[in-house]
């Protein structure tokens, strides 16, 4: 069993510190194995919101952490810093902007999706592909849960979003499907949306599971779309495999996060299925 916790959008810059609080408190109560954090660290890419952001992920009490960079964690304004380092202040705190996670029954994928030449949209390349399976260990796909972590999503929750989603998002969805994802998780829309693939990609030939979380500790949150994130717990049977994901809401009132009911998904022939 494998316990996840998966932040993104902390915009740091834009924190709320008694949100900061509340999630330092339940990460602390349910102690993971490791915390992703897919992009948008910070709000304009400044080393003082890098320096942040750093300080509150070695607070959470998790032994590691795998952090991908979002379209805000490459400088907007100063076009100098865009065109010749744009990662330096994020790699200066962070370290590399992909990198790879590797539990017991759960293979982590980090990539970056973003571009300095680009504004806020996010591509995949089939070279993402080959470099990042490059570092999979040698077990056949089926021995463990394949994650992978992207800034923007594949599918958004809401219509009005679905322009904020990867450029080419169905060919890179059957990339993902070809090369046996389980759970690609997202963030970049600050609204969450935790699903199979089987309604948004009906075509492919085995699904996985979408899971995109909103923003864990910024204000810059959406109208019905409080600060949240979600937990990723894996569970291993023989050949049966289970994935519950929990999302975890800020609630204004109590000044605490609260979980939702899970959502089950387990795996079958042809892919991941949500079950009762
Ligand atoms: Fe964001
Ligand atoms: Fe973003």
């Amino acid at each position: 069993m494998t316990l996840i916790v998966h932040l993104s959008d902390t915009h740091f810059g834009t924190e709320v510190p008694a949100v900061v609080d509340a999630l330092r408190n339940i990460v602390a109560a349910r102690q993971p194995d490791l915390v992703i954090v897919s992009g948008d660290i910070t709000q304009r890419a400044r080393r003082e919101e890098f320096q942040a952001a750093q300080q509150f992920f070695r607070s959470l009490p998790a032994p590691a952490l795998l952090v991908i960079p979002g379209n805000h964690d490459i400088p907007l304004f100063d076009l100098l810093a865009r065109g010749f380092f744009p990662y330096r202040n994020y790699c200066a705190a962070l370290g590399r902007q992909s990198g790879t996670w590797f539990g017991d029954d759960v293979a982590v994928f980090g990539f970056n999706s973003t571009s300095p030449l680009r504004h806020t949209k996010g591509k995949l390349s089939p070279e993402h592909f080959r470099s990042m399976l490059k570092e999979a260990p040698a077990e056949p796909p089926q021995a463990c849960i394949r994650i992978a972590c992207v800034h923007q999503p594949l599918h958004t929750a809401w219509m009005q979003d679905a322009h904020e989603r990867l450029i080419n998002a169905d060919s890179t969805a059957e990339q993902f499907s070809m090369h046996g994802f389980d759970i690609v998780l997202s963030g970049h829309v600050h609204v969450p949306y935790i699903a199979t693939t089987r309604d948004s990609f009906p075509g492919l030939t085995r699904h996985f599971i979408l899971s995109g979380a909103g923003t864990a500790t910024s204000h810059r949150t959406r109208p019905g779309a409080p600060n949240s994130f979600n937990f990723i717990e894996t569970r291993k049977d023989g050949e049966d495999m289970e994935v519950d994901i929990t999302l975890c809401r800020f609630d204004e009132a109590s000044g605490e996060f609260s979980a939702n009911p899970a959502y089950r998904f387990r795996r079958a022939r042809d892919g991941w299925k949500e079950v009762a």
